[in-house]
């Protein structure tokens, strides 16, 4: 008789378990039918930024792709990444033909202004991209020399913020594998550009002989942000999906496997 009830116990909490089951199963259906949740967003970058974005063959890798992917997913969209160069996301997404992009975008007042940003991702900041041989040790050092920039980034900014706006020596490129070019050509003596990318530069290219240099009280702390059109009203959704993944491991796993290292979730977590 005892074995029986407990048979019945088993069968009873089993049809319980099967029956919730189902229920979760259909409310997420029901979502997914009715919400924008199945909509394939349209995502623009700028893939010439390695390791963040750069082109494979025709594909776009990078961390932002994993990291752009992952969050997406988890909010319940779809993208589809594009590369259309950097003063073009800013026209694309003003415009509102793309739903949003990622490509080391740095969150700054002025941007905000006709722009929304999501919470931050990642702590950046400029450096000095310079010969091996070269004697510069500070941002104050670069006066005198040509220094190569992408343009319309902060790297061009905050070199202007030492030297002026439109100084001469200041030499501006469309994207900043041009200004590295530039510099390996002889026609500028140094690069600024987001610290991880002039480190993993020389960490690809050691014969080219360079080295970055570091200024703290020249180059501020940055923070890079996924941008959207003014009031656009997926940055709920991606804001929330980008809280989760620095929450559940998840950001940790698409930074480490990019970098080799344990991300600094702390310090992106204290900026919101
Ligand atoms: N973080 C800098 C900025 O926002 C440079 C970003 C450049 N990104 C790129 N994919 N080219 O101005």
């Amino acid at each position: 008789m005892k074995r029986v009830s407990v048979y019945m116990l088993v069968v009873i909490s089993s049809l319980l378990l099967i029956m919730t089951g189902c229920g979760k199963e259909k409310e997420v259906s029901t979502t997914s039918d009715e919400g924008p949740k199945e909509k394939t967003l349209r995502v623009v970058t700028d893939a010439a930024y390695a390791p963040f974005e750069y082109l494979e063959g025709d594909k776009i890798v990078g961390f932002d792709v994993d990291f752009i992917n992952a969050v997406a997913k988890e909010a319940g969209y779809k993208v589809e990444i594009e590369h259309v160069g950097w003063d073009p996301i800013f026209v694309e997404i003003e415009s509102k033909r793309a739903d949003l992009a990622v490509s080391a975008i740095t969150v700054n007042d002025e941007r905000k202004q006709s722009y929304d940003f999501s919470v931050p991702y990642f702590l950046s900041t400029n450096k000095i991209l310079v010969p091996e041989k070269s004697d510069v040790e500070s941002g104050e050092d670069l006066k005198g020399k040509k220094i190569a920039v992408q343009t319309g980034t902060t790297g061009q900014e905050a070199v202007e913020a030492l030297f002026g706006k439109n100084h001469k020596d200041i030499k501006k490129f469309e994207n900043n594998n041009l200004a590295i070019q530039e510099l390996l050509k002889g026609g500028a003596e140094a690069v600024v550009a987001d610290n991880t990318v002039v480190e993993e530069y020389v960490k690809n290219n050691p014969d080219q002989k360079l080295k970055v240099v570091e200024d703290s009280s020249s180059f501020e702390e940055e923070f890079y942000g996924v941008l959207f059109p003014k009031g656009s009203e997926l940055k709920a959704d991606f804001d929330k999906a980008i809280n989760t993944m620095l929450d559940n491991g998840k950001y940790a796993e698409i930074y480490k496997k990019q970098f080799g290292t344990d991300p600094d979730i702390e310090t992106v977590k204290a900026q919101q």
